[in-house]
């Protein structure tokens, strides 16, 4: 047996090599409801020796060959497994989803049940990552094996923990890597469930190893450690480089999912009620706390005022409620760092721009980090509310003359995750996709997430791609194989 999950005292453990095991120094963290401001629960606090444990049960997990060479078919079964748990589970995964990150329980439902798909997606694609035999001499025979990269780091964060885990398993997985896991410190828990089904799934000790702590103290040690092979990231972008600086001392493979600036582009000719939607369902699904959110929105100046206007009146009616009411279209943020950030942001754009709606707390919550949906307008692409990423429910409209200029406001900005384009014309549309430096461009839509297609970013946004045949690709290596078919000597002395 692997031993309990909490602590007699209800503190959660940490999973290494199959067991529930205390950490080095006894140190716990507090994780906080959102909508309350309570805990509601302890974990313990991982620090570099922990996070060398967790490492080494991992290299031994992978040099022991019990994982890596595992058939194919065998791996994808443990990831149907857990798909299957995972759906099982899916009403209290996606209620400590909900109350953990305080978004509405209808969007922790979807997320949970998109963690299940990931599962199966990569388990199909388990058994589908066929090598190549290379066109070479008639004398040899050229074979590309691919190989699963090794150790894995997955570093995720708070907005769709358990979704974000899964984009990383799935693939590392399928792959026939082994791992280490470390959630966002605000949101530990679905992660550490998810850890409770892997002996029922038949997953080898020491294959998923999943460690809880801070960024400096946890994350990077990580990142550091000599015995990992590669790192899978999701976060800031300032995170993203530091990851990269210090991934260098050791060559590790790294992917990188960061923040983005996305433009979300309304022409005139455009179906008017989907439009006002998309630019509002772009920016304020999941509080705003989306990396590809639709956070700049660039709208044709001939229809300018009037889109203002028709944003803001709907905006005034999302309903604001706890996680756990079904009526809820937006919770709180995530916590009160975020909290902040975003009412600073809020101070900034009241100095940069005209306010159409929100712009504070809503009167009727007394509690719990709750943040009106804000639209700002009337504003440049120079202004620090058009340039940095908030990561909260604040939208900035900036009117555009023509296509060229909507172009050139789209592009200028370090970012480049995803962007929109909305109008009838599918000439002018289709200009605008291929002009448009992202990684994701949608056309009359904003925000659907497909695991079939390349997910990650342009510019700053990014290195690598998750999702799809891409995603795997990202924990495979490749040895080439060359295999001498001619029997005399080389002749060479
Ligand atoms: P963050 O980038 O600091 O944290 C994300 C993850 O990285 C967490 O697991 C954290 O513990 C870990 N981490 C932090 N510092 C680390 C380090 N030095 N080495 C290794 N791992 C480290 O993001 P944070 O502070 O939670 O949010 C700040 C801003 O980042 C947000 O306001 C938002 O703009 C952006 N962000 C973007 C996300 C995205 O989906 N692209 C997700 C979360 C945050
Ligand atoms: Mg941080």
């Amino acid at each position: 047996m692997a031993g309990s999950a909490k602590t007699s005292a209800g503190v959660y453990q940490q999973y290494i090599n199959g067991e529930w095991v205390g950490n080095a120094d006894g140190k716990t963290f507090s994780v906080i409801e959102p909508a309350t401001e309570l805990e509601m629960a302890r974990v313990l606090e991982a620090g570099s020796a922990d996070v060398d444990l967790a490492v080494r049960a991992a290299r031994a997990a992978f040099d022991s060959g019990e994982w890596p060479t595992k058939t194919p078919y065998d791996r994808a079964q443990i990831l149907f497994k857990l798909a299957a748990k995972v759906r099982e589970q899916l009403a209290v995964l996606a209620e400590v989803e909900a109350l953990n990150t305080g978004k509405p329980i209808i969007e922790a439902e979807g997320d949970i049940g998109a963690v299940a798909e990931v599962f199966e997606y990569y388990g199909g694609l388990a058994t589908k990552i066929p090598g190549q035999v290379n066109p070479v001499s008639a004398n040899a025979l050229s074979l590309s094996l691919r190989e699963p990269i090794g150790v894995a780091g997955l570093i995720v964060p708070w907005n769709y923990p358990l979704l974000m885990a899964a984009w990383k398993l799935g693939p590392a997985l399928a792959a026939g890597c082994t791992i280490v896991l470390k959630p966002a410190e605000q949101t530990p828990l679905t992660s550490l469930m998810l850890a409770e089904y892997f002996e029922e799934v038949g997953l080898p000790p020491g294959v998923v190893n999943v460690i809880n702590g801070f960024g400096e103290s946890c994350g990077a040690p990580l990142v550091a450690h000599p015995l990992v092979d590669k790192i899978a990231f999701t976060g800031s972008t300032e995170v993203g480089k530091s990851i990269v600086k210090s991934a260098a001392d050791t060559l590790k493979r790294v992917t990188l999912e960061l923040g983005g600036k996305s433009p979300n582009i309304f022409f005139a000719d455009a179906d008017w009620e989907a439009s006002v939607d998309g630019a509002l369902f772009g920016i304020f699904i999941n509080q705003g706390e989306v990396c590809s959110a639709g956070s700049r929105i660039l709208v044709e100046k001939k229809i300018y005022s009037r889109f203002v206007e028709a944003m803001t009146e709907k905006a005034k009616t999302i309903k604001l409620g706890p996680p756990m009411d079904r009526a809820s279209k937006m919770g709180p943020v995530v916590n009160k760092d975020q909290y902040d950030r975003v009412r600073e942001y809020l101070a900034i754009g009241k100095t940069e721009a005209k306010l159409a709606c929100g712009g504070g707390r809503p009167k009727e919550f007394d509690k719990g980090y709750y943040i009106q949906p804000t639209i700002f307008y009337d504003v440049d692409n120079s202004a620090r509310i058009s340039r940095e990423e908030i990561f909260g429910p604040v939208a900035t409209v900036i009117p555009f003359e023509d296509e060229g200029e909507a172009i050139r406001i789209a592009n200028d900005t370090p970012y480049g995750l995803a962007a929109a384009v909305w109008s009838r014309d599918i000439y002018k549309a289709f200009r605008v996709v291929k002009s448009l430096r992202a990684g994701i461009v949608w056309v009359n839509h904003m925000q659907p997430t497909c695991i079939e297609a390349p997910w990650g970013g342009y510019k700053q946004s990014g290195v690598g791609r998750e999702l799809g045949p891409w995603g795997i690709e990202e924990y495979l290596e490749t040895k080439q194989v060359h295999i001498n078919l001619d029997e005399q000597p080389i002749g060479w002395y």
